[in-house]
């Protein structure tokens, strides 16, 4: 009789395999903290609604730089203390962590205020605006003994632990391919935030960071990043493609865009199965296991949820309750490498922020300054980061 092959072999092994259940602990059950937002805009209301929704964390105080902003968020929430200020917040007695929702060119500063004034800290992603940054909060909080935590929310979602579980047990076999994309048609409108770069606007740190982060806790630390990109009409970068290595070899194909609406989905692809994230992948989505044969052997389920920020929150209030200094899920030093990823990129598209404290590293071969342009050679740059 012959024996199977070992592709056969393979399938025989997959063919019962079955998705595990999550181990994401009930938002609901983390220490109640009390929580001040810094810069009550769209995803400060997200967030506040999630924490009312399905925590017992209480936002006790908000700041905005116009306390209208600020008494106008307080009321919609019942958050008791309203600021005209950013500082403000940090003078408030009460508060035992603060939640940075500013846009990306305030981050560092705040995030520092708060570090500085002792408070835990959540920080909008993308963390900074460049690795310069992450480093200096990262060594000031650990310096003032306090915790600090990219608001990475996907990380802490349910289906991210499915994800992290299969390749903990090797269900997938060898890994050699992942594929990730966030983009978006945004209205080209100079005075928003996704376009201003005055205030680290781009696709790249706005959306880009998803699947970059993404490809990082599955392959680990990139070895290498190959990347092109295509500038928008402000001069921040519209659209990014990167092929990224680990390691070992294996590749991460990603793509950010401000251009139009990509399927936003994930796919992470071994020598003996793959797992399919539905889009939006970066929010609670559902999981596939397929076999060889493209069958699908399993599929996880998110339970119905308004409010995927409550995770993110619950970690960081469990990890600070705890007198921890860092999540391990979302740990600082892989919140630098990603950023270090974004620097590389920028630094070969040309892209500095005005005011940035300190320019990102111009990656071997880069071809700095270029000007905004359509999808042509011009503004199309390939880098190669080792
Ligand atoms: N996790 C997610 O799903 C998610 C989704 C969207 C955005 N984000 C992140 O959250 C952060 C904020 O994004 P957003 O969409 O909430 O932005 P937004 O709606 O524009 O709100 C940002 C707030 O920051 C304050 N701010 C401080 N300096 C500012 C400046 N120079 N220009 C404009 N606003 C300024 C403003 O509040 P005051 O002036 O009242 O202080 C404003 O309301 C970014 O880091 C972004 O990447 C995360």
């Amino acid at each position: 009789m012959p024996q199977p092959s070992q592709a056969e072999g393979h399938v025989q092994d997959t063919a019962n395999a079955v998705l595990p259940a999550p181990r994401t602990p009930r938002p609901r059950d983390a220490p109640a903290l009390n929580w001040g937002v810094m810069a009550p805009g769209g995803i400060a209301a997200s967030f506040v609604e999630a924490l009312r929704a399905h925590t017992e964390q209480r936002v006790v105080a908000v700041g905005s730089r116009d306390l209208r902003r600020a008494r106008a968020f307080a009321d919609r929430f019942g958050i008791p203390a309203a600021y005209g200020s950013y500082a403000e917040v940090l003078h408030d007695q009460d508060v035992d962590i603060v939640y940075v929702a500013s846009p990306h060119s305030g981050h560092f500063e705040q995030a520092l205020a708060a570090i500085e004034a002792g408070r835990h800290v959540l920080v909008e992603k993308a963390f900074t605006r460049n690795a310069d940054e992450a480093e200096r909060l990262i060594a000031a909080a650990r310096e003032r003994g306090v915790f600090l935590m990219e608001a990475m929310w996907t990380r802490f979602l349910p289906h991210m632990d499915v994800v992290r579980q299969v390749l903990e047990t090797g269900l997938l076999g060898e890994v050699h391919t992942v594929m990730a994309d966030h983009g978006l048609p945004a209205k080209p409108d100079a005075g928003h935030r996704l376009f201003a770069p005055e205030l680290a606007g781009g696709a790249l740190l706005d959306l880009g960071v998803y699947p970059v982060s993404f490809a990082s806790m599955v392959l680990g630390p990139f070895a290498s990043v190959t990347a092109v990109g295509t500038k928008a009409f402000t001069g921040v970068d519209g659209q990014v493609s990167v092929v990224a290595t680990n390691a070992g070899g294996a590749h991460a194909v990603l793509n950010t865009t401000l251009f139009g609406r990509t399927p936003t989905t994930a796919s992470i692809s071994g020598t003996r199965a793959r797992l399919e994230i539905d889009g939006p992948f970066y929010a609670p989505a559902a999981v596939r296991l397929i076999g060889p044969d493209h069958e699908v052997l399993d599929s996880f389920v998110p339970p119905r949820l308004n409010g995927g920020l409550c995770y993110e929150a619950a970690e960081a209030a469990r990890c600070a309750a705890a007198g921890a200094l860092e999540s391990e899920l979302m740990p600082l030093a892989e919140t630098l490498s990603v950023m270090r990823v974004l620097d590389g990129i920028r630094g070969d598209l040309g892209i500095t922020y005005p005011g940035e404290s300190r320019p990102p590293s111009t990656p071997l071969g880069a071809a700095p300054g270029c000007a905004p342009s359509t999808p042509s050679s011009q503004g199309v740059h390939p880098l190669h980061v080792l």
